[in-house]
């Protein structure tokens, strides 16, 4: 039996006349915010970081690609608000979840911010509301972990509240697809609770893809990342046989991308960074042990690609050897800190392990980041550095250059310049006349 509140609510979302609260305002629940307000939706946004509201609040943009001016302008139009008020969970109509979701220290999920929203939402959650929960998970988490939290209280999925889940597809900086573009997949823990999540996304959202359950679409996000993980795997391991063969992995790639059909390129790179890649397969490896099961691909694929540092390591002291050096002692400037090109996100980026590595093998680190001014000390790495402007006194005074993350905003022509020897992860000098000072890894 359906509640006259859940009926109300779908009244409201079918004349696309209601408050959408996004909880947690990162690189995923911003950006989606956005998509909702323009439409017209207003939209509550919650977060535990005071930082992030007074910079909402002020208009400041902390997201590189999420314009200001924008920002500004939903807030004038009364379409945005922002707050740490937890009490005020009741009065959005929908609330998405968008908190994130990260390995502890011993690589198993850690749902404990999922978990205190689920507390949060529930000690204010009224009859009519909908709950989404986007943050990326294993297949159960809806039903076994959130649903039961959220009805503590009385209220019952399905009858009083709506529950589903739709993973964030979001790629940073893709100037191809935003939220709006990249199809949702929604699937509800029951029938109408599927029907309402799907009406709700197709307010913001182009295309809506429906699957049968909670689980599917659980699944589904970690499919999308898994096949990722394994491809990037399977061409880091080919790079080094490449490598030791004399043929250039890169070449290889382009050729095999000119076949139309049954396949895809990947590329290789100094290891796996960003939240998402090194870290969601591991929610499956964990779940799938509660059913007597090894993901033997996942695991595998996660010692290739943490293993890449160590090669790309190793190959910057054969680089140096072959000019009289030892990496002990040595000047390396690392160029690109950010997880992938072109973002200001450094998070789980393998420039870390790289300085890591560098500084225990007794080499003076430095780096450049034109999208990252200061690295602060993090999780694992004490680091505690500047990046250091390029100029052709930086560049020419250290004796190697390991290029770690392809920004655009390089110049690669000056930098090679007044380089004195260049570690190339990305493939970006690849003219003839380059090979003089640059060794690939
Ligand atoms: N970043 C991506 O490209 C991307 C892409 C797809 C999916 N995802 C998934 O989306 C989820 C969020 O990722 P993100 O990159 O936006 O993370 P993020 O760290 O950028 O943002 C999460 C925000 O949630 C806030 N927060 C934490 N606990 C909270 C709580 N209890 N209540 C309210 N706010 C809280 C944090 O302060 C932070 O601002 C994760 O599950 C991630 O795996 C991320």
């Amino acid at each position: 039996m359906i509640s006259d509140a859940v009926k109300e609510l779908e009244r409201k979302i079918a004349e696309k006349n209601l408050v959408v609260g996004v909880i947690g305002l990162g690189y995923v629940g911003l950006p989606l915010s956005f998509t909702f307000m323009r439409k017209g939706c207003r939209v509550l946004g919650f977060d535990l970081d005071p930082t992030k509201i007074e910079k909402i609040k002020a208009g400041q943009s902390y997201i590189k690609h999420i314009s200001a001016e924008e920002l500004t302008a939903f807030i004038n139009e009364g379409l945005f608000d922002a707050t740490d008020d937890f009490s005020r969970l009741n009065e959005p109509d929908a609330l998405l979840i968008c908190v994130p979701t990260p390995l502890t220290k011993n690589r198993e999920p850690d749902l404990q911010y999922i978990t205190a929203t689920g507390e949060a939402i529930a000690r204010q959650l009224r009859p009519g509301q909908a709950v989404v929960l986007e943050s990326t998970t294993y297949p159960g988490t809806t039903v076994e972990v959130l649903q039961p939290i959220l009805e503590k209280n009385g209220l019952i999925a399905g009858r009083d509240f709506i529950l589903a889940f739709s993973p964030e597809r979001e790629d940073p900086g893709n100037p191809h697809f935003g939220t709006a573009t990249i199809p949702k997949v929604v699937g509800g823990t029951d029938e109408y609770s599927s029907h309402l999540a799907q009406q709700l996304y197709a307010i913001a959202i182009e295309r809506v893809v429906p699957v049968s359950s909670t689980q599917a679409a659980e699944l589904t996000k970690l499919l999308e990342n898994i096949f990722r993980s394994v491809n990037i795997a399977l061409v880091n391991e080919l790079k080094v046989l490449c490598h030791r063969m004399g043929i250039n992995i890169w070449e290889v790639i382009d050729a095999a991308s000119t076949k139309p059909f049954g396949y895809m390129p990947f590329y290789p790179g100094p290891g796996l960074g960003g939240h998402c890649i090194p870290i969601d397969p591991f929610y499956l490896t964990s779940k799938a042990r509660e059913y007597d099961m090894q993901t033997k691909f996942i695991e595998l694929a996660g010692e290739v690609n943490s293993s890449m540092p160590y090669y790309v390591i190793q190959r910057t002291q054969e680089a140096l050897n072959e000019r009289r050096k030892s990496l002990k002692g040595a000047k390396v400037l690392v160029l690109g800190v950010a997880y992938k090109k072109d973002v200001d996100d450094p998070r789980e980026s393998p420039s870390f392990k790289l300085m890591d590595l560098l500084l225990q093998k007794g080499a003076e680190v430095q780096y450049n980041d034109p999208h990252i001014p200061v690295l602060l000390p993090r999780r694992q790495y004490a680091l505690n550095l500047s990046s250091v402007p390029l100029t052709p006194e930086s560049l020419s005074a250290v004796d190697c250059i390991l290029l770690a993350t392809n920004h655009s905003a390089y110049d690669y022509d000056f930098i090679w310049q007044h380089a004195q020897l260049i570690v190339d992860t990305r493939n970006v000098y690849r003219k003839k006349e380059h090979l003089t000072k640059v060794y690939f890894a």
